[in-house]
């Protein structure tokens, strides 16, 4: 029988265009008999028409062995990669055979094979690539999967019925399926739940991993408990598997009762992991835990409801981590993940809204907008409608939607319906793309301090004339000894512009936006001497982080767009934080770290100049050596201060120490040439101060240090990760790009691993800006060059690496020149995948 052929055609597909399915599936009995080369998969799809129409599977590269209705053997018309069933009965049974090849399946979307593993990955249309179905999240149906191989561990997801054989009775769409097979071993605990449930916690890796797993059970334990005491939401099934696969496009998935994980999220030990890596797996773990619920029990109605789940459970993660590692640093962490990431995606050809309308690639929309805004978006609409109003909302939203496919619309009246409140202007959060500009002016007159605010909404690819947003504004006033005036209000600002009056006797010190209460961009040019006040004295930590910012980031932009030098003021503000033994370490390593290369190629372009990625990296590291000299006596006792005495521990406390640290040595570095980070290179005894040290003396321009760290872990994959990236990271820019292609060469370096490839090629593309915008656009030729070659094998992630060329608007004349080059010659690539052709089309755009 004819093959369904893989699925090339690049139509786009509207949210306007949502109908349900005529004829659906409400259970699903599969059995695998597993094999590298001849995987055979039967289904008997229980089905039962809802509607009159034709039944249209989806199937992608099948070879079709046999389709049976009712036991009759048919011969179904394939039309590419559907199957028509025509003429059907109100309920049938749907019996197909497929054969499929997971070794050969390099972009590890379906059944595939990593390190002699079987897996499987079908968010988002992936279970098409294993057999025939109604691959659509708003078909949710029961499992029973049978799993025949020769390999002692056989999982898949529910409840386990005997040898490779399970049950799942959650309706589930075919997204959260998911199937392991390997020979691998568990690290194994067990949680009761609040409910009385006893649920069995297992943490699968390959034989010899064993001793990394223990943080990743801890991290699910507390997940655990943490949602049932914070959302109510107990856990539904007697056991949670967790596995690492080494082979993963994306960071992990929450297939039901079955989550399979990058294994860089799930394997830790203080010798190989460093304190972020720690902070990710935990946050992670709770990530997908808590999809049980935010995206499991309810899910999406269709893919353009995607932030339905990822926004709401990565805000409850982010609250997750806030409670585990401490507010302030973990939302100022946010805040930077989301300004660099989602901010920069806003301002660019890809931007796009929280609830996008059309889609050409599913895959492709799995971008900081859907995640990182679509979170804060959740946490205004707590903002607004208070602690109390949240939970209200989010309980009737279990209550009501619990076993349902749901859009933003079924969301967003539950908060209505429980609050009273009209949330139709908050919508517009959700449907209109571009971060909101909020400009501010103060004024102070007569015993009157009155402020003007004004927003706008930037055009984006598809929309101009944007309505007013819901911008909920937290602020408080300080008086001039930096003591508060006014404990914070928030105003909810609805209109295009608005003023706010206060009588006072002298003019205030504004503190706006305190806890980044809404993801805009706020132009106030308040005064160093205001700045410096919040900088001291703010008691939000948000405010005052910012204050510090502001500070650095006017000073860097004059000193790129001006060559103007730094003042001492400022620099002395940096030095009285960074040896004030009081404050947290952690905030004082945040309040030391200049912002980003990239950050201030935005900031200048917003400005209206254009941003040179040379001059940026020499004004931030001249800013560094003049933080650095001012600090000079006082560097090495502000290390020792940061000592974390006793065996690595990966808890917060210790980890803002050696953040701390970190900075301080990077500072040093450039005064000594890297002396004492060799010397801390030799001490290290955990990966966090290892690393730091490693990159400190690549900075100083010592690569020796490379093939010592290669000769000590060449035997491990996700450290030599590290080693690839920190060697392209760390390089000098003139000297990214050759490194990178020598690394290309490396007999370790393996392209169609996803890890291996983003620390090689986003090595250089986010970790070294200036080395990858050299001026004679050898890094935008080394990036096409590499998305090409990897395009056919892994369209998934080769279209995610492609964003790096997403600011190019930004640049000279020159360097767009030199990169739409890039693009072109890969728009007129024949055979390029819809996936990196959407990308490449919509930046060109
Ligand atoms: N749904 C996953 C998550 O956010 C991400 C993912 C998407 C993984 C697509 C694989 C493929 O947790
Ligand atoms: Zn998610």
């Amino acid at each position: 029988m004819r093959d369904a052929a893989p699925d090339q055609s690049n139509q786009t597909i509207y949210l306007r265009d949502y109908a349900p399915v005529p004829v659906t599936v409400t259970h699903v009995d599969l059995s695998f008999r597993l094999d590298p080369k001849a995987t055979r998969v039967q289904a008997r799809l229980t089905c039962a028409r809802q509607g009159p129409g034709d039944m249209v599977l989806d199937g992608e590269g099948l070879k079709t062995i046999s389709v049976a209705i009712d036991g009759t053997a048919i011969t179904p018309r394939i039309d590419g990669d559907r199957m028509i069933l025509t003429d059907l009965p109100d309920a049938f049974l749907l019996e197909t055979e497929v054969e499929i090849a997971p070794q050969d399946n390099t972009a590890l979307s379906g059944l595939y094979m990593s390190n002699g593993m079987y897996c499987t990955q079908c968010e988002a249309e992936g279970f098409r690539r294993i057999t025939w179905m109604l691959d659509r999240p708003d078909v949710m149906a029961t499992y029973d999967v049978e799993i025949e191989a020769d390999l002692p561990v056989l999982l898949s997801n529910g409840d386990e019925k005997g040898a490779g054989r399970w049950h799942d009775p959650w309706p589930k769409p075919t997204y959260l399926f998911a199937l392991v097979a390997g020979n691998l071993v568990a690290t194994s605990d067990s949680f009761t739940t609040s409910e009385g449930r006893d649920v069995a916690l297992n943490v699968w890796v390959r034989p010899g991993d064993e001793g990394r797993t223990s943080y990743a059970l801890d991290a699910l334990k507390r997940s655990m408990l943490w949602d049932e005491k914070v959302y109510g939401r107990a856990y539904d099934l007697s056991v949670f598997n967790i596995v690492a696969v080494d082979d993963f496009n994306m960071g992990a998935m929450e297939n039901k009762g079955l989550n399979v994980f990058n294994s860089r999220y799930v394997l830790a030990s203080p010798e190989t992991a460093t304190d972020a890596d720690y902070a990710n797996i935990e946050r992670i773990v709770a990530h997908e835990y808590f999809h049980n619920w935010t995206g499991n029990r309810i899910t999406c109605r269709d893919w353009f409801q995607l932030c339905l789940k990822e926004g709401l459970t990565v805000f409850r993660d982010q609250q997750f981590s806030q409670d585990a590692r401490g507010f302030a640093t973990q939302r100022i962490g946010d805040i930077m993940t989301l300004r660099a990431r989602q901010f920069r995606e806003d301002a660019g050809p890809l931007a796009h809204p929280v609830r996008p309308e059309s889609f050409v690639e599913i895959n492709n929309f799995y971008t900081a907008t859907i995640y990182e805004k679509g979170a804060e978006v959740i946490g205004m609409l707590r903002t607004l409608v208070g602690a109390e109003g949240y939970d209200a909302g989010v309980a009737l939203y279990f209550e009501r939607h619990d076993g349902q496919a749901c859009t933003i619309e079924d969301w967003l009246a539950c908060f209505a319906e429980a609050t009273g409140r009209d949330l139709s202007q908050f919508m517009l959060w959700y449907r209109q793309a571009g971060t909101p500009r909020l400009t501010v002016t103060e004024d102070f007159n007569n015993g009157v301090y009155t402020l003007d605010l004004k927003q706008t909404v930037p055009d984006t690819p598809g929309q101009t004339n944007k309505s007013p947003m819901t911008l909920p504004l937290a602020y408080g006033l300080l008086d001039a000894t930096g003591t508060e005036i006014r404990p914070t209000d928030v105003f909810e600002m609805t209109d295009r512009a608005a003023r706010l009056s206060f009588n006072l006797p002298e003019k205030p010190v504004l503190s706006m936006l305190r806890g980044f209460s809404a993801p805009v961009v706020l132009e106030f040019a308040q005064s160093d001497a205001d700045r410096l006040i919040l900088l001291a004295h703010d008691t939000d930590p948000f405010t005052r982080w910012e204050a510090g910012r502001a500070l650095a980031k006017d000073r860097l932009m004059r000193a790129v767009a001006e060559g103007a030098g730094f003042d001492a003021g400022w620099i002395d503000a940096v030095a009285t934080l960074a040896t004030d033994a009081d404050a947290d370490p952690a905030f004082r390593a945040l309040a030391l770290a200049l912002p980003s290369e990239d950050d201030l190629a935005a900031s200048l372009h917003g400005s209206g100049v254009v941003p040179d990625p040379d001059a940026i990296y020499i004004a931030r590291r001249a800013a560094s050596h003049a933080i650095a000299t001012r600090l000079a006596s006082d560097l090495p006792g502000l290390r020792a201060a940061c000592a974390t005495p006793g065996a690595y521990d990966p808890r917060a406390e210790d980890a803002g120490k050696r953040s701390l640290s970190a900075t301080l040595l990077r500072l040093q570095t450039l005064l000594d040439g890297g002396a004492a980070a060799r010397a801390a290179y030799d001490a290290a005894d955990n990966m966090t101060d290892r690393m730091a040290a490693f990159t400190c003396v690549l900075d100083a321009g010592d690569t020796e240090v490379a093939a010592r760290f290669e000769a000590d872990w060449q035997h491990d994959r996700l450290v030599m990760d590290k080693w690839f990236m920190a060697q392209v990271a760390h390089a000098a820019p003139n000297d990214a790009v050759d490194v990178a292609s020598k690394l290309t060469a490396h007999r370790d370096f393996d392209p169609g691993n996803p890890n291996r490839f983003r620390a090689v090629i986003g090595g250089l593309t986010a970790g070294n800006p200036a080395g990858f915008h050299r001026a004679d656009g050898a890094g935008y030729a080394f990036l096409a060059d590499w998305l090409l070659r990897l395009d056919k094998a892994n369209p998934q992630t080769t279209a995610r690496m492609s964003t790096a060329f997403d600011s190019w608007r930004r640049f000279d004349a020159d360097r767009q020149d030199l990169i739409r080059t890039q693009l072109d010659r890969m728009a007129g690539t024949e055979g390029l995948s819809r996936d990196l052709g959407e990308m490449v089309a919509r930046m060109l755009a």
